[in-house]
Order: C-alpha cells, then sequence, then structure tokens
C-alpha cells in the first residue's frame, strides 16, 4: 500500500513537471507511455502546433508535394490536435478530411478546431490500435509522426489497404533516426524498416522527399 501510494505521488510529481515546463513537440516516452499518452489535447497543442513548428515541419511544402485534388478524400491518421488536418481540409474544400485519432480527446479537439474555423468537411473517427476504422474509402493516407506509435504495423497497413480508393496512396513523415528534435530516439524507426514494412503489405514506394530537416517524407502505392 506504501509502496502504491508512493508511485502514484512520483508519477503525479513527474506528469505535473512535465506539464508546468511546457511539453516539447515529440515529448511523449518516459512515464507518458500507455493508453493515454495523449490525452490532454490542450497541453499537446502548445507542442503539436506551436508558432516555431511550421519552420522546421514545412507544411505548406508537405501539403504541395502530395499534388491533391479539390475533392479528395483524405485520412489523417494520428490526426492529434489536427495541425495537419486543418491545412487539409482547406485543401480539398470540396473533398473531406477524416481526421483518425486514438484519443477521444484529441478528436474532440479538432472537432471544435475545425467549427471555429469554418471548415464543414472535416470528419473525426475513432481509430483503434489494430484499424484506422475509416467508414469509406480514401483517396490519400497521411500518417505524421505517429506511425512509430502503431502496433502490427504490416497489418495495420493491409487494414489501409483495405480502405483506399484504386490508385490511392499512403504518406508517411516520421523523424529520422538522428533528428534533434521528434520522439525519444528509442522509439524512431528508420526509413529502411518503413519500407520494408511497406513492401511486406503490398505497397511500392512512389516518392521520397527530402526538403525537411528532422523528417523523412516517403509515399506508397498499392502494387498493381
Ligand atoms: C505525435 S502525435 C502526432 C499528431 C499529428 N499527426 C501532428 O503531426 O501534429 C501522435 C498522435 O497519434 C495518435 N495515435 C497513437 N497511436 C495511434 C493509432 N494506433 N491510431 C490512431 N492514432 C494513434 C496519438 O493519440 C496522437 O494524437
Amino acid at each position: 500500500m506504501q509502496h502504491v501510494r508512493m508511485c502514484v505521488l512520483v508519477g503525479a510529481a513527474l506528469l505535473c513537471g512535465i506539464l508546468a515546463s511546457g511539453i516539447a513537440y515529440g515529448q511523449h516516452g518516459g512515464g507518458l507511455h500507455g493508453p493515454h499518452r495523449f490525452e490532454d489535447p490542450k497541453q499537446w497543442s502548445k507542442a503539436f502546433d506551436a508558432a516555431d513548428r511550421d519552420g522546421w515541419q514545412k507544411p505548406n511544402e508537405v501539403l504541395a508535394a502530395l499534388k491533391l485534388r479539390p475533392d479528395a478524400i483524405v485520412a489523417d491518421i494520428g490526426a492529434g490536435t489536427g495541425y495537419f488536418t486543418v491545412r487539409l481540409a482547406q485543401l480539398v474544400p470540396s473533398g473531406t478530411v477524416y481526421a483518425v485519432d486514438i484519443e477521444e480527446g484529441m478528436l474532440g479537439f479538432i472537432a471544435d478546431r475545425a467549427k471555429k474555423t469554418g471548415l464543414e468537411n472535416v470528419r473525426t473517427a475513432k481509430g483503434s490500435a489494430d484499424s484506422p476504422n475509416l467508414p469509406e474509402k480514401v483517396d490519400l493516407v497521411l500518417i505524421v509522426d505517429t506511425y512509430h506509435h502503431i502496433d502490427a504495423r504490416v497489418s495495420y497497413l493491409g487494414k489501409i489497404a483495405a480502405s483506399l480508393k484504386p490508385g490511392g496512396r499512403i504518406a508517411i513523415v516520421d523523424f529520422r533516426l538522428d533528428a534533434q528534435r521528434g520522439a525519444p530516439k528509442q522509439m524512431r524507426l528508420s526509413p529502411s524498416l518503413v519500407q520494408d514494412e511497406m513492401r511486406a503489405a503490398g505497397f511500392e514506394q512512389v516518392e521520397a522527399h527530402d526538403f525537411l530537416p528532422d523528417q523523412y517524407f516517403l509515399i506508397f502505392q498499392r502494387k498493381v
């Protein structure tokens, strides 16, 4: 009992310390593992939507490289607080953007954000650990800084494949092993591992961009 009380106190102190000091981008290791890793959207928004993120994330360049039609149906898997969701929604005014996350809180935050910004083409979808649970087939799946959080990835990619339209693509942006910011180093995945897993799931790489300073940016399509 004494031990349990001590653990609760130490855990709370650690979490409070992190929250009080502000969360830096990708700071989700340590005691924050587990099913509620991203449960406080307002706190995470300070990092995910930080004013300086555009400088290294280059969202306009990333989105331009995706060459989306204005009526495209897109899924942002691991949407977080909606950094990419809202930008995608502006880019596909006559299309739809599904913001997928496993955290209810993130989905509520995005729904509010879309409403406040007047974006009527954003839908939220509750993903589960083994499936994005997309309600319709999409032209593009974008996964930013989330691929490394997914378990049983080849099987998960199979579920994505079943939700892609013919010619549909998956774009993955995630932290390089040697990046100076981002997910804790022990959680990162090499681009060659991502490529191997994609191949195993029946995808081929169709583009690779190297303009992001900290992340790789790979685009895949189903092999025909
Ligand atoms: C580091 S954040 C990235 C947020 C966003 N993509 C961005 O670039 O700002 C990772 C997000 O992925 C979500 N997530 C983790 N595992 C997931 C899964 N299996 N399916 C869907 N979302 C997941 C987390 O809840 C969190 O909101």
